[in-house]
C-alpha cells in the first residue's frame, strides 16, 4: 500500500486505515479468504470474556434487506484459550492485533487485562467493548450509563499500559458526551459504534426469531446512523475516532473519513466482499491523488469544514 495511506490512530501505527471489525472473521488467518488480507492495517479480535461463553441459544443470525441481526451472545473461548491458542495464529497474519475486551465486571475486567499485559508484545490496542451488560447495574449496557462507563474506562487505563480504545455503543443517549467520558477516562480513541438493536418476527411461528428477542443490527442499513454518529462523536473529542458501522462500498469509508473519522473498520461487508478493504484503499489513493493530497491524514474531517448555514447549525 502507498504510504499515504499510512496513519497513526489512538497510540497505533497503521499502514492503512482499514480495520477488520471485532467477530465477523475467523481468528485463524489460514481460513481468511486469498486475497483478503490486502488493504488491511490490522485486525480485531472476536469479543473476549474472563471465562468461556457459550453464546446465546437458537438462530443467531437472520439476514434483512439491507443488513444482519445477530445474537451471537459474546460465544468465545475465554481469554486464556485466546492467548494460548488464537493469539499466536492472530500475531502470525502479520498485521496490527487489536483485542476486543468484553465483561460483565470491573473485576472482570481487570483480570482480563492483568493477563493480556504479558502479552503486550502481540497485543497493539485493546478495544473495550462497552455494549455488554453491566451486572452491577441489572444488566444495563455499560456504554449506556455515563458514570459506569467512565469507571470502566478509568479502571482499564490503570490496568493496561498500552493503546486503550473504547467502542462505544450507539445507543448512549448522547454519543457525544458518553465520547468526552471515555477521553477523560484515559481512552486513546473511540470506536463509533457498534450493533443497534433491533428484532425481526417468524411470520409462520407467530415468534420473534431471536430467543433474546432483540439483536444487533449492521450491515448498509446503519450507515446513515453511524456516521451520524461520528460526526456527533468528533466535534465533541479532541482524541481520534474510528468509524464502524455499515460500511459496504469503499465510498462509504471515505464519507466516514470526511466526517470525521481517523480510520474505519469494517464488519458485515466482508461476509460479501471480502475484497473491500484493498477497493477501499484504492477509493482513498485515487481521492488523495484528485485533491492533490499526501496523506489521509489530511482527510480527515474535511465535510466539517462545510460553512453553509445547515453545517454551522450541525457542527
Ligand atoms: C456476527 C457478528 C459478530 C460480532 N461480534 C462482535 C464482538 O464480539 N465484539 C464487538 O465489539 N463487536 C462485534 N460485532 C460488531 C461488529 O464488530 C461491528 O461493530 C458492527 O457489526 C457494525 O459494523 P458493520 O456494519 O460494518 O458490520 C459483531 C458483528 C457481527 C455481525
Amino acid at each position: 500500500m502507498k504510504s499515504s495511506l499510512r496513519t497513526e490512530v489512538g497510540g497505533v501505527s497503521l499502514e492503512t486505515p482499514v480495520i477488520v471489525a471485532s467477530g465477523v472473521w475467523p481468528m485463524d488467518p489460514r481460513l481468511w479468504p486469498a486475497g483478503s488480507i490486502e488493504g488491511v492495517g490490522a485486525v480485531c479480535s472476536k469479543g473476549m470474556t474472563l471465562e468461556p461463553r457459550e453464546g446465546n441459544r437458537g438462530l443467531r443470525i437472520v439476514e434483512t434487506y439491507s443488513g444482519v441481526l445477530n445474537s451471537i451472545g459474546l460465544q468465545n473461548p475465554g481469554v486464556e484459550h485466546f492467548i494460548a491458542e488464537e493469539l499466536p495464529l492472530l500475531d502470525n497474519s502479520g498485521r496490527p492485533v487489536i483485542v476486543n475486551v468484553a465483561f460483565e465486571t470491573l473485576e472482570d475486567l481487570g483480570k482480563m487485562l492483568e493477563r493480556l499485559k504479558s502479552f503486550r508484545s502481540m497485543v497493539v490496542a485493546v478495544e473495550m467493548n462497552v455494549s455488554c451488560p453491566n451486572v452491577s447495574r441489572g444488566g444495563m449496557s455499560w456504554g449506556v450509563h455515563l458514570e459506569s462507563l467512565g469507571s470502566a474506562v478509568s479502571m482499564a487505563r490503570e490496568v493496561w499500559e498500552g493503546p486503550l480504545w473504547v467502542k462505544l455503543s450507539p445507543q448512549a443517549p448522547s454519543i457525544g458526551e458518553f465520547a468526552r467520558a471515555s477521553q477523560e477516562g484515559g481512552a486513546q480513541a473511540v470506536v463509533v459504534g457498534n450493533t443497534w438493536l433491533g428484532m425481526a418476527i417468524d411470520n409462520d411461528l407467530e415468534r420473534p426469531f431471536f430467543e433474546n428477542v432483540f439483536a444487533g443490527l449492521s450491515g448498509p442499513a446503519i450507515l446513515p446512523l453511524a456516521l451520524r454518529a461520528v460526526w456527533e462523536a468528533a466535534g465533541a473529542v479532541d482524541i481520534p475516532v474510528i468509524g464502524c458501522g455499515g460500511i459496504a462500498r469503499p465510498g462509504d469509508a471515505l464519507s466516514m473519513i470526511l466526517a470525521g473519522a481517523s480510520a474505519v473498520e469494517v464488519g458485515t461487508a466482508l461476509f460479501i466482499d471480502s475484497g473491500l478493504p484493498a477497493s477501499i484503499c484504492r477509493e482513498l489513493e485515487a481521492n488523495l491523488t484528485k485533491k492533490g493530497l499526501a496523506s489521509v491524514r489530511e482527510l480527515v474531517g474535511r465535510a466539517r469544514n462545510y460553512q453553509g448555514e445547515i453545517g454551522e447549525r450541525l457542527r
